[in-house]
């Protein structure tokens, strides 16, 4: 090699060892990113706040994203998606709203349905059960914003449903804990529930009220058509559709 032909190579060292670098450092990422997708993969199930392709808009995929109970709520979202998505007519029920976390989800989701609103706003009036007793129907009001198509019926269900003969009902939640207001509420609303309606029932699988949900649902709907569908939420919900 000349002279001059290995000046020319050493000049280039540095470059070349520059590309070597770069390419190293290129690898090094590439790696990290695929090492990261693999760790977000398989534990994105912390990381995200819903489904991947939901029925229910981004304003409720953002509100079941920062509510206390995830799956509970996406489930609620995505029955009324269907309600909407199926056409079923009727109005929404709430019994047991306590201070109107639930409520307000329910409104904001299907603003243009009448929205029933049952409690006593006083908590449960039984002496051995003082539970739920800081609310009032201001607080709730004042949680909802949006009062169009809402009607509270305050004081002790069933007493409350009175004058709501003629209605009909799409979604009926139930959280009102106890044995004897579940089976009120199947006898008022069941019939009075469209074909394809929801009727979710909170604490189902839960202690709470020594098991009065489940053993209601498993009293009213012995021989019926319908069957329970647990949904694995947080205190333990289950629903059924009226056939
Ligand atoms: C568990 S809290 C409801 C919580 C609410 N759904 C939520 O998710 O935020 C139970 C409510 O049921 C109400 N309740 C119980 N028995 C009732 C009855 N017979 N009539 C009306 N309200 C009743 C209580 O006043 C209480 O506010």
């Amino acid at each position: 090699m000349n002279r001059g032909a290995q000046r020319c190579l050493l000049h280039r060292q540095p470059f070349i060892r520059r590309v070597l670098e770069f390419s190293r450092m290129k690898t090094f990422l590439l790696n990290m990113r695929f090492l990261l997708g693999r760790v977000y993969f398989r534990y994105r199930g912390i990381f995200r706040a819903g489904m991947t392709f939901p029925t229910y808009s981004e304003k409720m995929q953002r509100m079941i994203g920062w509510s206390n109970d995830r799956v509970r709520h996406a489930t609620m979202a995505l029955a009324l998606e269907r309600i909407r998505s199926e056409s079923i007519p009727g109005a929404i029920a709430e019994l047991g709203v306590y201070r109107g976390y639930v409520s307000r989800f329910l409104h904001e989701q299907m603003p243009e349905r009448k929205l029933y609103l049952f409690d006593t706003f006083d908590g449960f009036r039984d002496n051995a059960d003082n539970h739920f007793r800081n609310t009032s129907v201001e607080i709730v009001k004042e949680r909802l914003r949006n009062l169009d198509n809402v009607e509270f019926r305050i004081g002790l269900f069933p007493d409350t449903a009175k004058g709501l003969e003629h209605e009909t009902f799409s979604f009926v939640l139930f959280d009102a804990d106890k044995y004897d207001v579940a089976m009120a509420s199947f006898a008022f609303f069941y019939p009075r529930l469209s074909h394809g309606g929801y009727f979710f029932l909170h604490d189902f699988n839960s202690n709470e009220s020594d098991w009065g949900v489940s053993k209601a649902a498993r009293d009213f709907l012995r021989g019926k058509p319908e069957s329970i569908v647990e949904i694995p939420d947080i205190c333990g919900t289950a629903l059924f559709r009226k056939i």
